[in-house]
């Protein structure tokens, strides 16, 4: 059993997620609100889920690739279709980032200034700094 709470601004809705196949209802909640330049910010411990849910998002996006948790490659790109102006899900994972500066080679805000991209982060307390600013969508599992 895991928990999902997402909050948006002041909103906060939460999910249960009694095992392993059953991200696919909060998948489709997310996706039915995602928009493209949005982050989606996931935090929870090692084994949480985090990957797992990635894995349910893609999979209501459409896209047909494997999902890998990028923690040695930090970043990987899919292409969507189907979902109008939401052509490209990135997923990051910043569990190895330990300087920010590191993440500054990712130019994600140019990655996602093309208003087709959407960014889904685990560990998102590894980049508080570029956070701050960006006014990610937060989804904490437990
Ligand atoms: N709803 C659930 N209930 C119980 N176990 C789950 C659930 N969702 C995922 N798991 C298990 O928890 C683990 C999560 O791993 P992963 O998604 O890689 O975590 P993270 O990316 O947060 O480190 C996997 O072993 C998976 O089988
Ligand atoms: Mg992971």
């Amino acid at each position: 059993m895991r928990q999902a709470i997402i909050t948006k601004g002041k909103t906060s809705k939460n999910f249960k997620i009694p095992t392993e196949k059953d991200w696919g209802d909060f998948a489709e909640h997310v996706v039915s609100e995602l928009k493209p330049g949005d982050i989606l910010a996931l935090s929870g411990s090692l084994g949480a889920g985090k990957t797992t849910f990635v894995q349910a998002l893609a999979g209501s996006l459409g896209i047909k690739k494997n999902i890998q948790s990028p923690t040695f490659a930090l970043v990987r790109s899919y292409p969507i279709s189907g979902h109008g102006k939401l052509t490209r899900l990135l997923h990051v994972d910043a569990y190895r980032i330990d300087d920010e500066r590191d993440l500054m080679a990712l130019d994600l805000d140019e990655e996602l200034a093309d208003n087709e991209t959407a960014l889904v982060l685990e560990w998102p307390e590894n980049i508080k700094g570029w956070l701050q600013s960006h006014n990610p969508i937060k989804i904490k599992i437990s």
